[in-house]
């Protein structure tokens, strides 16, 4: 019994030093002039489910993420736009060597838990986890008032929803390939994102470069 006490206080240590050694990623400044016209973006809007292995740049990192719900104005309004402003959607990054949250004010990324989850976004589709990105849309019901109420959970879903969208036209736009998806497996990623129960995970845009 002691000895297996002593065991998991030493991989408690070994994992939260993991997520110490985790660093902020400082993104680059958005490139705010890139990008095709709008009308032929919407052409070229599809879902793909295939992705090149190739890391994704990290100057595309930085553009998709301030498209999907970066700060676009003086007072610290969105791209995207949330009901009564209460900006709740938050965007989760899951990479191969860990998981971090975008914030959005800093433009960077901020560490969450280290290590691969991107099988628990993939949960039945395995072509999720040849993405070098997938990026996971919550909203946090705290942030709307009265969290239980039917009307608010719709609100989340409809500005999930719009954030989900500026992801796709992105993508199509800076040539990166992605689908909007609803499926995953819920309770093993809330665990791993560390998500408190007024967060509700309701969509991810796996991501890559075209194959
Ligand atoms: C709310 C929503 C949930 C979706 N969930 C998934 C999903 O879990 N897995 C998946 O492969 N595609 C998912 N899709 C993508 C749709 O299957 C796709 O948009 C649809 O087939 C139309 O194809 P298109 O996007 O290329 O026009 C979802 C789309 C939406 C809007």
């Amino acid at each position: 019994m002691k000895r297996i006490i002593v065991l998991l206080v030493v991989l408690a240590m070994g994992l939260s030093m993991q997520a110490q050694e985790m660093k902020v990623i400082k993104l680059n400044a958005p490139n705010k002039t890139k990008g095709e016209a709008v009308m032929k973006v919407f052409n070229q809007r599809q879902s793909v489910r295939e992705y090149a292995a190739k890391e994704l740049s990290q100057q595309d990192l930085s553009d998709l993420l301030w498209a999907a719900n970066g700060v676009n104005r003086a007072d610290g309004r969105r791209t995207a736009p949330s009901a009564r402003n209460v900006q709740d959607v938050d965007i989760y990054v899951v990479m191969k060597e860990g998981a971090y949250l975008y914030d959005a004010k800093a433009h960077q990324l901020n560490p969450v838990a280290p290590g691969d989850h991107r099988a628990a976004i993939a949960a039945s589709q395995d072509y999720v986890k040849t993405a070098p990105v997938c990026l996971v849309l919550v909203s946090d019901l705290s942030r709307m008032g009265n969290p239980q109420a039917e009307q608010t959970k719709l609100m989340a879903a409809v500005d999930v929803g719009i954030v989900c969208q500026n992801i796709n036209i992105a993508c199509a736009g800076l040539g990166l390939a992605t689908v909007p998806r609803g499926i995953m497996n819920h309770a093993e990623l809330a665990k791993a994102l560390q998500l408190k129960d007024t967060q509700l995970l309701l969509m991810n845009n796996p991501v890559g470069y075209p194959k």
